[in-house]
């Protein structure tokens, strides 16, 4: 039996690691004990609890509770929670998900301590390193030991950063392995699409009806936080419900409501909470949002996660970043990178509503990655022992 514990605090990393320890519970549990380490990054109900209970994930064995705060204090908090569980826990593998605080907090414990880091979601790059993620990611990568990488571009970039693709073991650090496996949020689509409709009625609550509106999600601290960003993508949102006879539904990410009460102007907050077209909603629970994905005409989103959901759902995208670490989905031509421009955004919305159909070739796996990562987990254990 090899012990692994499992980092997760952000919202996309509970909804990954829903797949990971789904497949350890149906297909490793005589091999694999998972112990899962909550930083707290995120804490609202809405925002954590939902997702351990409706996706099954096991309660986590330790909650740092380190909330929010900035970039140095909240790294700081998780680094040394992490670290003090794991010399208790003692584990063979640490697992960390993404691009967060909390990811790069347990790249850091977990090298540190000589605790071989398993990264899934590796080798993305938006080769922007003003983004925060952006540091998280390359940082994580470097000190892992398995990476876990979804697509054939992820693979390229870390190649291009010195990484020896095809390498065989035994894997250590300094001669880390670099998987291609697919994408674990795509595990959970597969898993939770077929069953997502019998166990909400979000459609039915807000009255809206199968193509017929655009689903907008943004939190990016880019666009959050400069106020002419944020304008220009909400001044796109308004002109969408008011002249493109589709409503807009926006379940607000926390960091956004805050910033829209306190810094938008008076007239376009106006504007947008008064248009009843318009539904803006707390965060929605993961079968909520795949409902709205599956269901929506479009999908406007500065988020990663939402990016592929909207491949996976065929619905075309508009990426309110001024770029994507999903570049598979902008080159055949699913989506299109707006960036938080109002004049873009409208133009990119209105050329997919006259585009009769999309390709969308299969570029994020066959939905079993987390098996694959527990096979090459444990094989890399026997190289160990
Ligand atoms: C974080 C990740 C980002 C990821 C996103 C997923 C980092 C640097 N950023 O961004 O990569 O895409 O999570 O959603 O790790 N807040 C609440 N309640 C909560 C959580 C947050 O009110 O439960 C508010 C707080 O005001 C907080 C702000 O949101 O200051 C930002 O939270 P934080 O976790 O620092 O970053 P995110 O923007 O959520
Ligand atoms: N999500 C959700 N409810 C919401 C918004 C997003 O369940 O109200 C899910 C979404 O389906 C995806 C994940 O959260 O699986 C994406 O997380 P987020 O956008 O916060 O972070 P990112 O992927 O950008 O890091």
């Amino acid at each position: 039996m090899i012990k692994i514990v499992t980092v997760v605090g952000a919202r996309p990393q509970i909804i990954k690691a829903a797949a990971l320890s789904r497949a350890i519970r149906n297909s490793f549990s005589d091999q694999i004990r998972e112990i899962i380490i909550h930083t707290g990054q995120h804490y609202d109900a809405n925002m954590s609890q939902v997702f351990f209970e409706e996706l099954g994930i096991p309660s986590p064995d330790i909650n740092l509770s380190i909330g929010s705060d900035s970039h140095g204090k909240q790294t700081a908090g998780m680094l040394q929670g992490i670290e003090k569980s794991l010399l208790k826990e003692k584990p063979d593998f640490i697992v960390l998900y993404g691009d967060t605080n909390s990811t790069l907090a347990g790249a850091i414990a977990g090298s540190k301590l000589h605790i071989p880091v398993v990264h899934i979601e590796a080798g993305l790059r938006s080769f922007n390193k003003s983004m925060p993620e952006e540091i998280n990611r390359i940082m994580c990568d470097h000190a892992s030991t398995l990476l876990f990488v979804p697509t054939l571009s992820g693979i390229k970039n870390l190649e291009r950063e010195g990484f020896a693709i095809g390498y065989t073991g035994p894997f250590t650090a300094d001669q880390p392995g670099v998987f291609h496996c697919g994408d674990i949020m795509f595990d959970n689509l597969v898993y939770f699409s077929k069953i997502a409709g019998r166990m909400t009625g979000i459609m039915q609550t807000l009255k809206l009806s199968e193509n017929k509106f655009v689903l907008c999600t943004i939190h990016r601290d880019n666009n959050t936080d400069s106020p002419e960003r944020l304008q220009q993508i909400i001044s796109a949102m308004c002109h969408i419900a008011e002249n493109m006879n589709l409503d807009i539904v926006i379940p607000l990410h926390p960091r956004t409501a805050k910033i829209m009460e306190s810094k938008l102007p008076q007239d376009l907050f106006k504007r947008l909470s008064g248009n009843k077209n318009i539904h803006l909603i707390p965060p929605v629970s993961y079968l909520e949002m795949i409902m709205l994905e599956k269901n929506s005409r479009l999908i406007l989103t500065d988020s990663g996660g939402v990016q592929k959901e909207a491949y996976f759902f065929k619905k075309p995208l508009v990426v309110a970043r001024p770029e994507t670490e999903w570049v598979e989905i902008i080159e055949n031509g699913a989506g299109i990178i707006a960036d938080a421009d109002e004049a873009k955004i409208i133009e990119s919305v209105n050329y997919f509503l006259g585009k009769e159909t999309l390709d969308f070739p299969n570029v994020f796996g066959d939905g079993h990655a987390a098996e694959f990562i527990c096979n090459i987990i444990l094989e890399q254990k026997t190289y160990s022992t």
